[in-house]
C-alpha cells in the first residue's frame, strides 16, 4: 500500500512538473518565449553572459591545445569548465552552466525541464525550424534562459566526433578522466547542448 501511495505521488507530481512547463513552453507556444528585443532586461542580460562565457572558454581550449597539445587539454578542460562557470555564476548572480543529454561530465546532465527543451528543440530541428535562445518559468518559480550549443566546426569534431575518426591517445584520455562518457558520435551543425542561466 506504501509503496503504491508513493508511486501515486511520484506520478501525479511528476505530471504536473510536465504540464506546467508545457503550459510555459511547448512546441507551437515556443515562438513566445523567445529571447527577443522585447525580452525582460535580465533575460538579455544573460545572453551577453553566455557570449562571453563562449568566448573564454574557446579561448582557454585553443590556448591548451596550442601549448600542450590536444591529449593534455582534457584534463585542463576538466577543471577549467566548471572554473568559468562558477566564475561567471558568482560575477553576474546569476546561477550559469551548460547541459547535454549526451553528457562528458555527468554533472552536466539536464534536469526534467531543460531536457524538454532540447527535445522541443530537436523536433524544430528535423522539421527544418530554427532554434535560438529561449526562457521560461520553472517549477519553484525561477526564470530560466537556454541557449542551444551546436557542433560548429572540425574542433568540436576531435573531441565529440567518430571514435574511429579521433586521435586513439586522446579517446583514452578520455575514457580515463571520463569513464561515462556519452559525448561522442557527433555530426557537424548536430545540437551538442545548451548553455543554461537560472535566476
Ligand atoms: C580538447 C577536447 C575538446 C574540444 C576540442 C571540445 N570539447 Fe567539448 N568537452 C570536452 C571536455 C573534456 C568536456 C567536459 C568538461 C567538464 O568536465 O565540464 C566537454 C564538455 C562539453 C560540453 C558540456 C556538456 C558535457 O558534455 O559535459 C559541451 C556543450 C561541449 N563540450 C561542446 C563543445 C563544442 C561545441 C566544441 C567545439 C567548439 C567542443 N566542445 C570542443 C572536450 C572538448
Amino acid at each position: 500500500m506504501k509503496k503504491i501511495l508513493i508511486l501515486i505521488i511520484l506520478i501525479v507530481t511528476g505530471c504536473s512538473t510536465e504540464q506546467k512547463l508545457k503550459k510555459t513552453i511547448s512546441y507551437d507556444s515556443y515562438e513566445e518565449y523567445e529571447v527577443n528585443q522585447n525580452s525582460p532586461e535580465k533575460v538579455k542580460m544573460t545572453v551577453q553572459i553566455f557570449d562571453n562565457f563562449f568566448k573564454e572558454l574557446s579561448n582557454e581550449l585553443l590556448n591548451s591545445i596550442k601549448n600542450q597539445g590536444l591529449v593534455k587539454t582534457i584534463s585542463i578542460c576538466k577543471k577549467v569548465s566548471p572554473n568559468l562557470a562558477e566564475k561567471f555564476s558568482k560575477e553576474s548572480n546569476i546561477r550559469v552552466y551548460r547541459i547535454s543529454d549526451k553528457n562528458r561530465n555527468p554533472m552536466n546532465k539536464p534536469s526534467i525541464d531543460e531536457q524538454m527543451v532540447l527535445e522541443i528543440w530537436k523536433k524544430r530541428v528535423s522539421d527544418g525550424k530554427k532554434i535560438s535562445a529561449v526562457y521560461f518559468t520553472t517549477d519553484d518559480n525561477k526564470t530560466k534562459v537556454m541557449r542551444p550549443i551546436k557542433i560548429m566546426g572540425d574542433l568540436c569534431l576531435q573531441c565529440h566526433g567518430e571514435p574511429e575518426k579521433m586521435n586513439p591517445e586522446l579517446l583514452k584520455e578520455i575514457k580515463k578522466e571520463y569513464p561515462e562518457d556519452k559525448a561522442i558520435n557527433y555530426k557537424l551543425d548536430e545540437l551538442r547542448g545548451a548553455f543554461v542561466a537560472e535566476f
